[in-house]
């Protein structure tokens, strides 16, 4: 594929836009729908590749799935006739790893290819392997296919302490544990808001969990669990993406269907550099409202498990501090390789300097266009913004990757006044 977006940046951004269901939400909620047992109705899903991607897994795997306009697909697992999730599309996405608790609960037995998805570090699953080895599931590396097969006579409910807060293993190991015998009790789980959401959808489902978004969930599992129809929240990297580039751009965005305490960390770092941030509620949606006439204030980060500053923004929130007023220090304390976008950034004129974890970004005054590649999801959205900011034509190469998370994202930026076009086949 040879797409890329053409950006003629130096616009303000303004108007309205408004925000998809939550990828992370989506991604961990479809393969989620298999321990129903009965067909399950999911609302709000945002149409990009990776939901696409998941569609055709479980349409692979066996199941029933329809996916109509406007975001709402039916899921009928009762059809599944195979435990062989070993195909290529399932190691192309990280996501996949999910299939693991939602197979294994339901089944006991399954065989996955193991996830890939974006090279931001050395992304490890042992978390997610020892909490269902926990469960009393037999675990094997077969890496010479690089495929896991986990087998299971009966789950049984444990008490699992997380080495690291991994949103991932929460969520997988959450799903294995509904259809355990007994209590398990997760701690030192993540509080993100799409691990609620996926409690909440699997609650719907007749799952008792308890404790999400906090420190400790307690699940009693069950025997059986029944169809239902449940709608995804709204995405909080894309809506923190939007308040970027609103404040990037000197703009002035009033951004719908946001949940604003999901926001807190993104808008607190927006206000400190200078950035007008407005909650509100106009009787349908909350909405957050995002202004900047100046050049931004330079300030420091770090990124940190929720409700910290999320990983997923760092990279967007340098692109809009290259041309801040000072030094910031952007500290990335989740993945030890997430800096693929600052090579790119200094092609535009950013001057960032790196040590480890650490990016000191020197803001300069303004930015000029260039040919940039997307090296990853986040890493594409921060050459988004930065393009949007920059004086000139910037075009991004990797769309792909932007492309997994983002729906309609040119249609929604062309919309806030945004200059940007897909171009190529
Ligand atoms: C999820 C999100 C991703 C986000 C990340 C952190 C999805 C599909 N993806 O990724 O967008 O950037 O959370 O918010 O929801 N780790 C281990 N062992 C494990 C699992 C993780 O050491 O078994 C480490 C990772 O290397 C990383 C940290 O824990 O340093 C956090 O990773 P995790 O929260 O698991 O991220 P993902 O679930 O991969």
């Amino acid at each position: 594929m040879n797409q890329y977006y053409s950006i003629g940046g130096g616009r303000r951004l303004e108007g309205t836009v408004t925000i998809s269901g939550a990828k992370n939400a989506a991604v961990a909620i479809i393969p989620a729908a298999i321990l129903a047992g009965e067909p399950c109705v999911l609302e709000n899903l945002p149409e990009i590749a990776d939901v696409v991607s998941l569609k055709n897994i479980m349409s692979r795997l066996g199941a029933k799935v329809d996916m109509t306009a406007g975001g709402c697909m039916r899921i009928d697992p009762t059809t599944i006739d195979t435990f062989d999730v070993t195909f290529p599309e399932v190691s192309s996405m990280r996501a996949s790893y999910y299939l693991l608790g939602a197979m294994l609960g339901t089944y006991g037995e399954v065989e996955l290819a193991l996830p890939g998805g974006c090279v931001i570090g050395a992304r490890p699953i042992d978390q997610h392997i020892k909490g269902m080895r926990a469960l009393g599931a037999n675990v094997y590396m077969d890496e010479s296919r690089n495929v896991i097969r986990a087998q299971a006579t009966k789950l049984k409910g444990a008490e699992i302490f997380f080495d690291v807060v991994s949103v991932g293993a929460t969520i997988n190991v959450m799903l294995a544990a509904c259809r355990a015998e007994g209590q398990t009790v997760l701690q030192n789980v993540a509080k993100e808001p799409h691990v609620v959401d996926v409690a909440n959808f699997l609650n719907m489902m007749g799952a008792r969990i308890k404790g999400a978004g906090t420190d400790v969930i307690r699940i009693q599992g069950r025997k059986k669990l029944h169809g239902c129809a449940y709608s995804i929240i709204p995405d909080q990297i894309e809506t923190g993406t939007y308040m970027i580039a609103a404040a990037a751009t000197r703009g002035d965005v009033v951004i719908k269907n946001v949940i604003p305490p999901h926001m807190e960390a993104i808008t607190a770092k927006l206000m400190e550099s200078g950035a007008q941030v407005i909650e509100g509620d106009d009787g349908r949606d909350f909405f957050i409202r995002v202004s900047m006439r100046e050049r931004p204030r330079a300030v420091s980060l770090k990124t940190m498990v929720y409700p910290g500053f999320p990983t997923d923004l760092q990279q967007p929130m340098m692109a809009y501090l290259c041309t801040a007023q000072g030094t910031s220090v952007i500290t990335e304390n989740i993945f030890e390789n997430r800096f693929n976008h600052v090579k790119e950034l200094r092609k535009l004129g950013a001057s960032i300097s790196l040590s480890k974890r650490v990016a000191k970004v020197r803001g300069v005054e303004t930015l000029r266009g260039n040919i940039l590649h997307a090296t990853d999801l986040r890493a594409g959205a921060a050459l988004i913004v930065a393009g949007l900011s920059a004086g000139g034509t910037t075009d991004v190469y990797g769309i792909e990757y932007i492309d997994r998370g983002y729906e309609f994202l040119e249609q929604k930026l062309t919309a806030i006044g945004a200059e940007i076009h897909r171009v190529g086949d």
